[in-house]
């Protein structure tokens, strides 16, 4: 079969069940340099159980409650979520001590009803901070109470509910330093430790995530990252797991390490999470990206199904129709599995076909 052909294929043919009978043996084994061939048709939950890991996605709880087909595409796709801004702080806790819970409660109790886990997603991070956190003069002392309250009152309001919470978000540069945060400047460059004892405290079931992007390949801040979660679990501090986000671009090019990345994280005795998976491009799509596309989620799939502790690979978002992309590169977008019309791109297959391999590798 031609590239072409197949790329037409995976374009018309819709996710539910129908339409996709007959795809395997209607395919045939794809020659080198194209998009790989699916060598099944079911939904991504029911290969990820198999190969022995959690398939997610992030969740924009407004499109959840709005569009029949978003709902009805995350049942039959998904095994884990991630509340993709309503466990933000600025969403729990908009005033001080008034909390709204509501939709992220909504959240677990759409997973529990569908027997997904929960990802956590965020107690500390230096974005989406109430604006009252924020714009005070807080003293340092009063702001390290204030964010301890913050961790041990959410973390327990979820506690039980929750998979792995990413405990601590985005806390360094590229170049390995300490970013500057409001976090630093009050609680001094030890408030990992804090963090992640108080996150305990608040949820002792809860598996305590570092989660940061540009973790993947090997550098300055893969090593910070590296040597902090090391020091910290030397120390007896919890820290169960690290994060890779992955969020790449197809006109990056993709890294050839991520697996030997993972695995010297996996070696500490940590889990390992893709935590935000997108692949996005400069627009307009063509058949060249959307290739290269399933290429990038293959580099961070792969690896993750490869690595013992690597056991959830979420995407940010899986549909181009709510992909938070093109609001913040300009220029860019099309970064997710299906397109705006929830039609599966070579990426999905890519997906797919990965999980399905590792599910028979695992039998
Ligand atoms: C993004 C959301 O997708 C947007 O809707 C929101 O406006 C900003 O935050 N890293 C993270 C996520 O850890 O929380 C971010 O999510 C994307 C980058």
């Amino acid at each position: 079969m031609s590239k072409q052909s197949t790329f037409v294929m995976l374009l018309v043919m819709g996710l539910g069940g129908a339409s996709l009978a007959g795809l395997a043996t209607a395919l045939a084994d794809g020659h080198h340099g194209d998009p790989p061939t699916p060598i099944t048709q079911r939904p991504l939950r029911d290969l990820a159980h198999p190969a022995g890991i959690r398939i997610g996605t992030a969740v924009d709880m407004t499109a959840l409650a709005a569009d029949q087909t978003y709902r009805e595409t995350i049942e039959r796709e998904f095994s884990s979520v991630t509340a993709e801004n309503v466990m933000k702080w600025e969403t729990l806790e908009p005033e001080p001590g008034v909390f709204d819970y509501q939709q992220a409660d909504a959240l677990v109790a759409f997973a529990g009803a569908h027997h997904m886990v929960v990802r956590g997603h965020v107690l500390v991070w230096h974005n989406q901070i109430p604006a009252w956190v924020n714009e005070q003069d807080f003293t340092p002392a009063e702001l390290r109470d204030i964010l301890r309250e913050h961790i041990i009152e959410t973390a327990h309001h979820f506690r039980g509910k929750i998979q792995q919470w990413d405990v601590l978000n985005e806390a360094f540069n590229e170049d390995g330093t300490l970013r500057d945060t409001i976090w630093l400047r009050a609680l001094g460059p030890d408030y990992f430790a804090d963090v992640f004892r108080w996150a305990r405290m608040g949820d002792p079931g809860a598996r305590l995530f570092y989660n940061d992007f540009n973790l993947e390949f090997f550098g300055p801040k893969s090593d910070a990252a590296f040597s902090a979660v090391q020091d910290l679990r030397r120390r007896g501090i919890p820290v169960d797991g690290i994060g890779f986000q992955g969020h790449l671009g197809a006109q990056f090019g993709f890294d050839t390490r991520v697996q030997e990345n993972m695995q010297r994280f996996a070696n500490l005795g940590l889990e390992i999470a893709v935590t935000e998976a997108d692949v996005r491009m400069p627009l307009p799509t063509d058949v060249f990206k959307l290739q290269s596309q399933s290429q990038g989620y293959h580099s961070l799939l792969q690896p993750c199904l490869l690595t013992r502790g690597c056991n959830s690979f979420t995407v940010w978002g899986y549909t181009d129709k709510y992909s938070w992309v093109p609001g913040f590169f300009d220029g860019e977008g099309a970064a997710c599995l299906l397109d705006e019309s929830f039609q599966p791109k070579p990426a999905y297959a890519a997906v797919q076909h990965d999980l399905a391999l590792a599910a028979r590798a695992r039998h």
